[in-house]
């Protein structure tokens, strides 16, 4: 049985995948006290795990996000390549790449290892849960638990239970991630994407469309939505920011822009264009924009510094008003 009144920061949490998202959320578990049984699926993942996890927990002491030392972190992680470790784990997050038949692989390592109550989380961004808990045995203990990159810190969190999901798992985990200080939002339906992809993703349609028939620049495109909803976005979000700039205009432009905003189905030519040609961004010098070297490592830094620092500065400006049980009613 899973005693969802246990003190959460006893319980032992399972990690299986140690790639980009996985060892962050690695170090956001060991800096909140769990006791973390990392595994790593394939033999690359196994190699150099201790030492990625080792780096991030640094930053994290350096960024002042430990509350114990780098070494008593170390000391609650358990990395191995066998799934038997994970026996007495009451929470396993699934961090492994988007491919629905390879998630499944892992899924039946994991529940053929941990016990019938344990609860079972996919990282996914945007398989459908209900999707992904059929293929687990007691399908009500599975949940999406979405995290934000580098998780350690972002406030970031979506907890989605699939058609199946047993309620009271969603609420464990929805308290749980307030200890992990996350600002968790908790999606009792199903929603292809959740919610925090549809959003950017209508915004990645809308500002390909213009980009594609040569209204606007990326140049020009990033500059204004940094600055512009750069400035409002950690403390608003988007309904008290209408509340406070004026409802009636708000409708007046509902009813003259949406006629003129993009409905495209396809993948817009240029990032067909730009998969098509092996560019990987930042990791390969190559993507919508181009790096030296320099720069792409000092575009790591600076997002590293302003993760820190928005992590701490959304700390500071909480909601007036908790929302925290609200969300939960
Ligand atoms: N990168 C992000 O910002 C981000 C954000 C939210 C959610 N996610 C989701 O998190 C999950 C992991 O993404 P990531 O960015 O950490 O990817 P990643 O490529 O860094 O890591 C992928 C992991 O998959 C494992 N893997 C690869 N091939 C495997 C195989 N054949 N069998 C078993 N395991 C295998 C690897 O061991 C590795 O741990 C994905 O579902 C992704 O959609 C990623």
């Amino acid at each position: 049985m899973n005693n969802l009144k246990t003190n959460p920061a006893n319980i032992e949490v399972g990690v299986v995948g140690i790639g980009l998202m996985g060892s962050s959320i690695i170090v956001s578990l060991l800096a909140s006290g769990h006791q973390v049984k990392a595994i790593a699926p394939i033999q690359s993942d196994f190699d150099g795990a201790a030492e990625r996890i080792a780096d991030h927990l640094k930053i994290c002491s350096r960024a002042k996000l430990l509350r114990d030392s780098v070494s008593a972190c170390l000391d609650r992680l358990y990395i191995s390549m066998d799934y038997g470790c994970l026996s007495d784990c009451r929470l396993v997050l699934e961090c492994v790449i988007e491919d629905v038949d390879i998630k499944s692989k892992v899924y039946r390592q994991i529940t053929d290892a941990v016990s019938a109550s344990t609860v079972i989380a996919s990282n996914t961004s945007a398989i459908a849960i209900t999707l992904l808990q059929k293929l687990v045995s007691n399908p009500e203990r599975f949940i999406g638990i979405h995290w934000a990159e580098p998780a350690y810190a972002t406030r970031f969190m979506e907890i989605t239970c699939g058609d199946i999901t047993d309620p009271k798992y969603a609420s464990w985990v929805f308290k749980l991630a307030h200890k992990w200080a996350k600002e968790p939002t908790l999606l009792r339906k199903d929603i292809r994407g959740f919610i925090a992809n549809r959003l950017m993703y209508a915004v990645y349609r809308e500002i390909f469309h213009l980009i594609e028939n040569g209204k606007t620049t990326m140049v020009d495109a990033d500059k204004a939505f940094r600055y512009d909803v750069g400035s409002w976005i950690t403390l608003m979000g988007l309904f008290r920011r209408i509340d406070y700039t004026g409802l009636a205009d708000h409708a007046e432009i509902f009813k003259n822009l949406f006629p003129h905003l993009s409905n495209a189905e396809n993948v817009p030519d240029i990032m067909q264009k730009i998969v098509a040609d092996n560019c990987r961004g930042i990791q390969n010098l190559n993507g919508l924009y181009h790096y030296s070297t320099e720069e792409a490592k000092e575009w790591e830094e600076a997002f590293a510094a302003f993760n820190e620092d928005i992590f701490r500065l959304a700390a500071l400006h909480p909601a007036p008003v908790s929302e925290k049980e609200s969300e939960l009613a």
